[in-house]
């Protein structure tokens, strides 16, 4: 598809677009034409494209900030947000794909079952209050502060899960892995200089490993690439949370009190 004069002079065109429609059945890519205008994102263009031409076509979304992380598909194959990516980053002649996320089941059209991610969600034990502390005694440095802020940016769009190949097209791992964003989370509350888990018997470290599935990850950092808040998922959390865990097995200490409980039972 060329772009004319009158298009490129007014900044409106027409656009080749593929959408995945179908359900957890069957599917296919559909062709469609679409209006693009100015400084408009792929969301709008979802949008324009159910308010003329589809208008049953299934897409989620809440903001149009970058901020609900709903919007989460694959764009020309790379997982990304549709209203933060702008249509002026693919050249106007190009056919531009939009699929679903594709490391869980469709619900329909561009609509994924992300419940995967709860259930990860549920099984990480929250943040344990230091039973010597009451509310508003906590002190933290500075410096512990900041290093879980960037973990807090996550707005749950699951686009690191889904991109992560580990479980992106092996269904059969997920039972054993929490993916980055959790594994984020649990590294997250390792941290945490007043997290009291190790008092009630939690030993984040080796939930990771035992658990959750640390050991699956061969840090190739494709998750920290596509996550939208740039986090550096692997750098600042993965990484350490495997050193950490690996401290952990050849601490003499440790090893010893694993031996002596495996005696007692
Ligand atoms: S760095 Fe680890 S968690 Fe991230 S995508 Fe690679 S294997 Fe998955
Ligand atoms: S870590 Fe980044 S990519 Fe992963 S769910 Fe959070 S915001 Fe999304
Ligand atoms: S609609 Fe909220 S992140 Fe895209």
């Amino acid at each position: 598809m060329s772009v004319s004069q009158e298009e490129q002079r007014s900044g409106v065109y027409q656009a080749h677009f593929r959408v995945w429609r179908g359900d957890e059945h069957a599917g296919d890519l559909a062709d469609y034409t679409v209006e693009v205008h100015e400084g408009e994102v792929v969301l709008d263009i979802v949008h324009r494209l159910q308010a003329t031409q589809a208008p049953d076509l299934a897409v989620r979304w809440n903001c149009k900030a970058g901020k609900c992380g709903s919007c989460s598909a694959e764009i020309n194959g790379r997982p990304r947000l549709m209203c933060m990516t702008r249509m002026s980053v693919f050249d106007r002649t190009e056919t531009i794909t939009i699929t679903p996320m594709r490391a869980f089941p469709v619900v329909r059209d561009l609509v994924t079952d992300v419940s995967f991610n709860y259930t990860k969600a549920r099984e990480i034990p929250s943040f344990v209050p230091p039973a010597e502390l009451a509310p508003g005694e906590y002190r933290m440095q500075q410096e512990d502060v900041g290093r879980s802020q960037e973990f807090r940016k996550c707005i749950e769009c699951f686009l690191c899960q889904d991109t992560c190949h580990v479980v992106r097209d092996h269904e059969e791992n997920k039972a054993a892995f929490a993916g980055p964003r959790f594994l984020m989370r649990i590294a997250e509350l390792d941290m945490h200089p007043l997290d009291a888990a190790p008092d009630s018997g939690i030993d984040r470290k080796a939930t990771a490993q035992d658990e959750h599935g640390l050991g699956y990850c061969n840090i190739t950092k494709c998750c920290t690439e596509v996550c939208p808040e740039h986090i550096k998922i692997t750098d600042n959390a993965l990484i350490p949370l495997k050193e950490r865990a690996a401290d952990r097995k050849y601490d003499p200490l440790v090893w010893l009190g694993n031996k002596i409980r495996r005696r007692g039972e």
